[in-house]
């Protein structure tokens, strides 16, 4: 099958989050003015990465949209793990937020791990403390990962069959892959899970029912990654000049594939959504 080149014409769906985002946005708005809630979400924010700062004003953004106050911490890029570990300690403990996330990527300097797993599991609104990755694996947790949320959901809101179904994901991230693999297999589909020192790529991809990229490189995966019956996830939200595009080559896989998520406007809405989402259950959990 690889360097096959797919000249297989079909007409693609184009799976866009569109309506599934201006939907849960809505409810969550009558939903917080109904139950007279003030959610909170804190960002612990450190460092100067730029893409980081689109994604948090991204959420500033949303939040503001539906009466979610979202506080941004900020730390420099040489903060020392301690003084970070003791502002989320103090910032645990307020009553007055309800969700707390570390943006990553942090600094190489520090230790995320201990930074994440610091965060009350009720607070954990990125569902990727160890407490609530380890209940993830049962389907138990307090807050389910917001990207990967994002992907069963919109796969569900087309109708995409998960049950049986052959997908591969290309991420093995804390935030992206590894909890995928497991919302995925709860849902009884045969997962594989690719990384970067995965062997014949190309071969599992042409093989999935679901291919799911998420590898951080715009235009990666032309249409000889995939044949004319695969559903592809685009997770990728990359900037070449101006442009906003995804791992995904779109104009070349459009129309040799079953489905594709646009980028923008596929699972990158969905992630700010969730996080909102998990916010206001916070919220609620904690009053
Ligand atoms: N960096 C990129 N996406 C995310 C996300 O969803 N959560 C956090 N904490 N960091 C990110």
């Amino acid at each position: 099958m690889t360097g096959k080149q797919n000249n297989d014409k079909t007409k693609s769906l184009v799976l866009s989050s569109k309506e599934l985002y201006n939907k849960g946005l809505n409810e969550l708005k009558s939903l917080i003015n109904e139950k007279e809630i003030e959610p909170r979400l804190d960002i612990i924010f450190i460092g100067n990465n730029k893409e980081s700062e689109v994604y948090v004003n991204h959420k500033v953004i949303a939040g503001k949209k539906i009466g979610i106050d979202v506080i941004i911490h900020r730390f420099d890029e040489d903060a020392k793990q301690k003084e970070v570990v003791d502002s989320i300690k103090e910032i645990n403990q307020m009553n007055e937020n309800h969700g707390i996330i570390v943006q990553l990527p942090v600094p190489k300097t520090l230790n995320q791990f201990e930074l994440i797993n610091l965060i009350d599991p009720k607070k954990d609104v990125d569902g990727i403390s160890s407490t609530n990755l380890g209940l993830l694996v049962q389907d138990k947790p307090y807050h389910y990962p917001c990207t990967p949320k994002g992907v069963v959901d919109l796969l569900k809101h087309y109708n995409v069959a998960l049950e049986g179904a052959n997908v591969c994901v290309i991420n093995r991230s804390i935030i992206v892959g590894k909890p995928l693999l497991h919302m995925l297999l709860n849902e009884n589909a045969s997962v594989t899970l690719c990384h970067s020192k995965t062997k014949n790529l190309k071969e599992i991809t042409n093989k999935s029912d679901i291919v799911v990229c998420a590898i951080g490189k715009p235009k990666f995966f032309n249409r000889s990654y995939f044949n004319k019956d695969t559903i592809v996830i685009d997770v990728g939200i990359n900037r070449i000049d101006n442009e906003i595009c995804g791992d995904v080559d779109f104009d070349d896989v459009m129309n040799h594939v079953k489905g594709i998520t646009p980028v923008p406007g596929g699972i990158g809405k969905l992630t700010v959504l969730n996080l909102l989402k998990n916010t206001v259950s916070a919220c609620m959990m904690l009053n």
